[in-house]
């Protein structure tokens, strides 16, 4: 079976076809205004507080992945509770209900990364559940943290019910020695100071002011990419999603908006897939290649397509990214932070410019009811400081690249936005887990030129496909950033920058090429040419491909177990697959 008829038989579901489950689901729900085996239902929503009268109208589940584990997230209780006020103002019932949130940060170089990804098969799941049993009309997604994006749009395109989501947005730069900070420079500043570049003293002072309070990190990450995204496929209001978590007027009044357009949509029967097509896909990937976005957003929006039964390939994503030039200097690639690019006028001059340069089509559906290109009319010009005008980008095209060769025979995934180099030649390092590879950095066992293979990190692997910023940012923080690249079967967070090679497909831990290499065997990676090597004869390659035995991984049990036994590969977007009867 091909990929794409695979993707477009796993898009049918059962909801899809007329018949008796549908059938039923109507029955239960019309019974809700009066038939007496419903009167339980009713019971329990007297109980609520919920007349039963008003069941008339559109109910609106209202999930929010709100959590106090982490600050990205933090607002969305109160959000919530103002997307409620405007469901109800506008005749719908509102029913609230949270998910699980993983924080990527604070899980990051830790064996708990391990559950980042696979949060997202969790929230999409019980979002999909939760509008199962409750049969909603309707959803408000409140979002923030990485995972929490891809899961509620993976729910959104299995149930498709009319939806609309907000993003809780952007947590405030922090400042210290007169320039702006966010949680990467952290990151990095741990890797200086284990090298003594740094102080202890001067760590503790940034670790002091860089996060100053509620919201998501504040560079463009993979949450803020994945913000952009949600834009630009038009399931969010242009504009919304990027405002400050600290600006609570706008923010609010955005909840509103979110709220009184769910009843709206549902009332209107437009629901999710309408925004999650090929088209929208790709709209999403020219925003997050313009804005020199996380590798993460290709792993996303290929699971999206799959769960939608869309017809998308890595490399279809690959050309959108190579065609679309960076019109947005965000960090880490760039300077600014996301304040910074919503107060420029954020996404919606973004769209505006990428609809003028014929790189999105403007004719998109959003949310709203405008079409995509028409919702920006009145936003700023490009300033030429945080977005540039899409005749002079900061960039040209290509900031994510797509590589193939013997090391990455489905593919591999390559962000160029953070680094100037292009290519590297070197000796491979060989590390058989991020902690191992750590180690060698911070005990400074790494040397300029090495090539750092690190594997049995993929999505079975792991599994949970880890990001490898802790090790990353220990190579930057350590002067090696251009001068050291790094492999990986896992992943990156959107804060990393420097020649760092992921999603590597196949994976080790499933028999990829990654899993026979040995020190100072040459490894080649060629961005411009789209090219990652292992530089041996093709006979040598096949009899050790011949002589691997697959290793004894941790977590064979519990959830980590189940998903290592149906998880697909990065190049397919890490999803669940439904094994064969
Ligand atoms: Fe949550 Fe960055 S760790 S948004």
């Amino acid at each position: 079976m091909t990929g794409s008829a695979a993707s477009a038989e796993r898009g049918a579901r059962p909801t899809d076809r007329p018949g008796s489950q549908d059938d039923l689901r109507r029955l239960a729900r019309a019974g809700l205004a009066g038939a007496s085996e419903r009167a339980p239902a009713r019971a329990h929503f007297r109980a609520l507080g919920i007349d039963p009268a008003r069941l008339d109208g559109p109910i609106v589940g209202v999930v929010s992945t709100w959590t106090e584990t982490m600050p990205c997230n933090l607002n969305q209780r109160y959000l919530a509770e103002h997307v409620k006020a405007a469901v109800e103002a506008a005749g719908g019932v509102a029913l609230a209900f949270t998910t699980i949130a993983v924080s990527d940060n604070q899980s990051q170089g830790t064996p708990g990364m391990r559950a980042s990804l696979v949060s997202r098969e969790v929230i999409a799941d019980s979002i999909e559940l939760m509008t199962h049993a409750h049969d909603f009309d309707a959803l408000v997604c409140l979002v923030g943290c990485d995972k929490t994006v891809p899961g509620a749009l993976m729910a959104l395109a299995r149930v498709n019910k009319p939806a609309v989501c907000l993003y809780s947005g952007p947590m405030r730069a922090g400042r210290w020695r007169g320039r702006e900070v966010a949680i990467g420079d952290v990151w990095e500043a741990v890797g200086a100071e284990e090298r003594g570049l740094l102080s202890r003293a001067e760590l503790d002072e940034l670790e002091r002011v860089a996060c100053p309070g509620a919201g998501t990190c504040a560079g463009h990450f993979t949450a803020n990419t994945m913000a952009v995204a949600l834009e630009l496929l038009g399931i969010a209001a242009l504009g919304d999603g990027l405002i400050p978590a600290a600006e609570l007027t706008e923010k609010r009044a955005a909840a509103g908006r979110a709220g009184r357009l769910a009843v709206r949509l549902a009332g209107d029967g437009v629901t999710a897939r309408r925004f999650l097509s090929r088209g929208a896909l790709l709209n999403a990937m020219a925003g997050i290649a313009a804005t020199g976005g996380s590798t993460n957003g290709l792993l996303h929006l290929l699971a999206l397509a799959r769960e939608g039964g869309v017809a998308l390939e890595l490399e279809e994503l690959a050309g959108v990214g190579a065609r679309t030039p960076v019109l947005a200097s965000l960090a880490p690639g760039g300077r600014w932070m996301a304040e910074d690019f919503h107060r420029a006028g954020g996404t919606a001059t973004l769209v505006r410019e990428l609809v003028r340069g014929g790189l999105v089509d403007g004719g998109a559906p959003t949310v709203t009811g405008d079409a995509l290109g028409d919702a920006p009319a009145g936003a700023p010009a490009p300033d030429g400081e945080v977005l540039a005008p899409v005749e002079r980008p900061f960039a040209a095209g290509g900031a994510l690249r797509v590589l193939r060769g013997s090391l990455a025979p489905d593919g591999a995934v390559v962000k160029l936005a953070g680094t100037e180099r292009r290519a590297q030649r070197g000796p491979a390092r060989v590390f058989e887990s991020e902690e191992a590879c750590a180690d060698a950095v911070r005990g400074g066992a790494v040397r300029a030129g090495d090539v750092l293979v690190v594997r049995y990190e993929g999505p079975a692997g792991g599994p949970g496909m880890r990001e490898m910023l802790s090790v990353t940012a220990s190579v930057v923080g350590a002067g090696l950033g251009e001068s050291v690249a790094l492999v990986t079967d896992g992943r990156f967070s959107g804060a990393t920058r420097g020649l760092m090679v992921g999603h590597v497909s196949p994976e080790a831990a499933r028999g990829g090429p990654l899993a026979i290499v040995r020190d100072g065997d040459p490894v080649a990676i060629d961005a411009d040419a789209e090219t990652l090597e292992l530089e041996l004869p093709a006979a040598e390659i096949a009899a050790r491909l011949a002589d691997w035995r697959p290793p004894a991984l941790p977590y064979a049990d519990g959830v980590f177990g189940r998903y290592r036994a149906l998880v697909s590969s990065a190049s397919e977007g890490a999803v669940l697959r439904v094994p064969p009867p």
